[in-house]
């Protein structure tokens, strides 16, 4: 008797509820966000709704997307700090070079996306966060082909968070996750499961985050950020972006970098193939991306880098970078237009 009373309340307990309609669903929903402190999403833009959602409740995408069901979408990110949105121009545009690789065509030219995300920032308030943004091959049907979507989609989100210049040092080693091969790697798409698996091995070893060395033995990039050395005769040096995604961030220090060769504290900067052995006798290593903007390597596979210390030169890239994002020439941040 106790058995069965005890199977027939598990029964009940696993009992699906069903909504019975749409504002019962949107009450729950609104329960739990209006228990958050603060919502960390103030704003997203919706392709399928036509407009920006400020309700995180609704802040959702079909599940019959292609991005959803297929991986196939395309997305970028860029910073929002102090009220400017850094980089957008070189952000979209790389967005729809990663998108044509994915045969996505924009339901929008360049000109309305940019609007859009410009609109979006202003709409959300937020002066300091990320804007990530998708194209996919849209809603339509479950199949294997795109040919059932009509129509391509963008949305984007803000996102309220955190960040600074970062200064400490940090750990890395070699992934032993296979990177993706060149026409997935040098584009954004959503198939990130080889990158989060990469950080995941990282983090169970005790590491930031890793590195992947390509088939010829020479060093790729990391999981979510390119890497660049600081040879012992003061060459600044990043691998070559021919089967990496090309970072804002490495191409933006590539442009400012050379000021400190004019000041003589670096001898040269340049792109080239790096063995890893070259690698690991360098004298400085860091990882470049959007929201660090450099972010000091320390050890790598247990080995110290150099002096095993945070690098002068290391810093003093990082603060040109971060002097750009703050108050660098406006070719490179666009002041978003708050309300
Ligand atoms: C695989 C990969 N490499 C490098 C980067 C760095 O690019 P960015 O400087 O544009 O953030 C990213 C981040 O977008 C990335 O996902």
């Amino acid at each position: 008797m106790a058995t069965n009373s005890v199977e027939i309340e598990s029964a009940e307990d696993s009992k699906v509820h069903v909504f019975s309609s749409s504002t019962e669903l949107l009450e729950k929903l609104h329960q739990k966000w209006n228990s958050v402190e603060k919502p960390p999403y103030p704003a997203m833009y919706s392709s399928v709704y036509g407009g920006i959602i400020l309700d995180p409740a609704m802040m959702v995408i079909p599940i019959d997307d292609h991005m959803v069901h297929r991986g196939h979408g395309v997305f970028d990110t860029a910073i929002i700090l102090d009220g400017y949105l850094y980089e957008l121009d070189a952000h979209i545009d790389r967005i729809l070079v990663s998108a044509s690789r994915a045969k996505i065509s924009s339901p929008f030219p360049k000109s309305t996306l940019r609007t859009i995300l410009i609109q979006l920032t202003s709409a959300s308030n937020c002066k300091k966060g990320t804007l990530r943004y998708w194209l996919s091959a849209g809603p339509g049907d479950f199949l294997l082909s795109p040919s059932g979507c009509p129509t391509s989609a963008f949305y984007a989100v803000v996102i309220d968070e955190e960040f600074s210049q970062c200064k400490q040092g940090v750990k890395v080693i070699t992934s032993t996750i296979p990177m993706k091969v060149p026409l997935f790697a040098t584009s954004k798409n959503v198939n990130y499961l080889p990158n989060v698996l990469s950080k995941l091995e990282a983090e169970e070893k005790g590491a930031f985050a890793s590195i992947w060395v390509d088939d010829e033995g020479y060093v790729a990039e990391g999981p979510n950020v390119n890497v660049a050395f600081v040879t012992h005769d003061n060459e600044l040096i990043l691998p070559f972006f021919e089967k990496i995604l090309s970072g804002c961030t490495a191409k933006r220090l590539l442009e400012l970098a050379p000021k400190l060769v004019e000041n003589g504290r670096l001898k040269s900067v340049k792109t080239g193939n790096i063995t890893v052995e070259e690698a690991k006798r360098a004298a400085e290593m860091m990882y470049v991306g959007s929201t660090l903007p450099v972010l000091p390597i320390i050890e790598w596979d247990e080995t110290p880098i150099g002096n095993g210390k945070v690098g002068e030169l290391t810093m003093a890239l990082s603060d040109l970078v971060w002097e750009d994002m703050v108050a660098g020439p406006e070719t490179h941040r666009l002041k978003v237009p708050y309300v």
